[in-house]
């Protein structure tokens, strides 16, 4: 039966409705990972609940906040993902669009069609990033820092984790549609290409530093599920940690970023901002981000899945859904806004999750 996209009233309702939308190939790479199952991070919300307290004024609730000193309306930020001219020929001009519109975040991605310098003078874009890996020629890497800088992004992400070719099988990546900014130093289209757009497997933590040498914006560090790792960036002048594990796309076994993030707060949250994605499916997801700690969370597939069914308008409901359903938690657990000490006294967890996984690092503080 053919439904108005008016009755979408969910985030599962447009993952539905958008697998209609995509040619089967790319349906599998967008809802695929590296061998885990694609909503195991979304699943592992289910073990933490929401402990509300009944009274409290919550006539103004308000779910403003910042994500590195820029004022957001809720906390989300729209993760990079590559491959959107696959939905849509307009590709990231619909998100940064929408982003812009809703006032939160947006990640373009490494593997992007469109190239910065289109991308803003094509579209309206508010807070937006760009995701960047550092690669072997680094004047690649300094090229791309120089032109995010003249086209007025704000920071940085920084994918750090190895690259599984393997987990886009079914995709042909191309200069033009998937790698538009650096298309000028290489055409290669083949993996097994020395001039192929990987990022240098040598990196090593130095590397953070002279990339943080080289400009005047912030790093954002995606991909840490540890607090090694998090110690390791931050040490290296990371502004912010991204706990991902990418969404399950490179790695396998991983653990899920929500049952990782208390260990990265505790370990770097006083010198720099945590966020997390993957999963993050409900307000109610969003808001339990935020009381183990994150700053703000990334959203990846959902956006894509509002793309497919209705362009920017489709992009810009998933984000007000979203931001409803957060309002609507707020509500409910009697919180007015973001008070981290407050907060932490939301979450308790599943039995069987509170036996065997919660640290007493996470613990004490309930
Ligand atoms: C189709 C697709 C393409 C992606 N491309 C990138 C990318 O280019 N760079 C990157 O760092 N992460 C990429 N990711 C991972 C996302 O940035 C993010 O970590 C993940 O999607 C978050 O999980 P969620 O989809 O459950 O919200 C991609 C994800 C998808 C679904």
């Amino acid at each position: 039966m053919l439904i108005s996209y008016s009755d979408l009233e969910t985030i599962e309702d447009y993952r539905k409705e958008a697998k209609k939308c995509f040619e089967p190939s790319f349906e599998k790479y967008v809802a695929g990972g590296a061998g885990s199952q694609p909503d195991d991070n979304a699943k592992a919300f289910n073990n933490y609940l929401l402990r509300p307290y009944l009274v409290n004024d919550v006539s103004k609730i308000n779910t403003s906040t910042t994500i590195l000193g820029h004022a957001v309306d809720f906390p989300l930020c729209i993760c990079p993902m590559g491959m959107q001219y696959k939905i849509d020929k307009r590709a990231e001009h619909i998100p940064a669009t929408a982003a812009k519109r809703k006032r939160v975040g947006f990640a373009m991605s490494g593997w992007a069609s469109t190239t910065m310098e289109d991308l803003v003078t094509g579209s309206e874009t508010g807070l937006k990033f760009l995701n960047i890996y550092i690669y072997k020629k680094r004047d690649w890497t300094e090229n791309l820092v120089r032109r995010a800088e003249a086209a007025g992004f704000h920071g940085f992400v920084l994918g750090l984790a190895k690259l599984n070719p393997a987990a886009s099988p079914a995709i042909v990546h191309s200069p033009a549609t998937s790698y538009a900014n650096i298309k000028q130093f290489t055409q290669a289209v083949e993996p097994s290409d020395p001039d192929y757009p990987m990022p240098d497997v040598s990196v090593t933590w130095s590397d953070i530093a002279w990339l943080k040498s080289i400009t005047r914006l912030p790093v954002i560090v995606k991909g840490v599920l540890s607090a090694r790792d998090a110690i390791q960036a931050a040490s290296a002048g990371a502004d912010a940690i991204l706990v991902s594990n990418h969404g399950g796309r490179q790695f396998c076994p991983v653990p899920a970023p929500i049952d990782v993030l208390p260990e990265v707060v505790a370990a770097v949250g006083h010198q720099c901002e945590v966020y997390m994605d993957g999963g993050v499916r409900s307000g109610a997801n969003l808001f339990t981000a935020l009381a183990l700690g994150a700053k703000a969370v990334f959203v990846g597939r959902p956006i894509l899945w509002g793309m497919a069914c209705e362009g920017v308008q489709g992009v810009e409901k998933v984000l007000e859904i979203y931001k409803k359903d957060l309002t609507h938690t707020m509500i409910m657990a009697a919180n007015l806004s973001f008070n981290a000490v407050y907060f932490k006294s939301f979450i308790t967890f599943t039995p069987k999750f509170h036996l065997y996984r919660v640290s007493p690092a996470v613990y004490k503080h309930l």
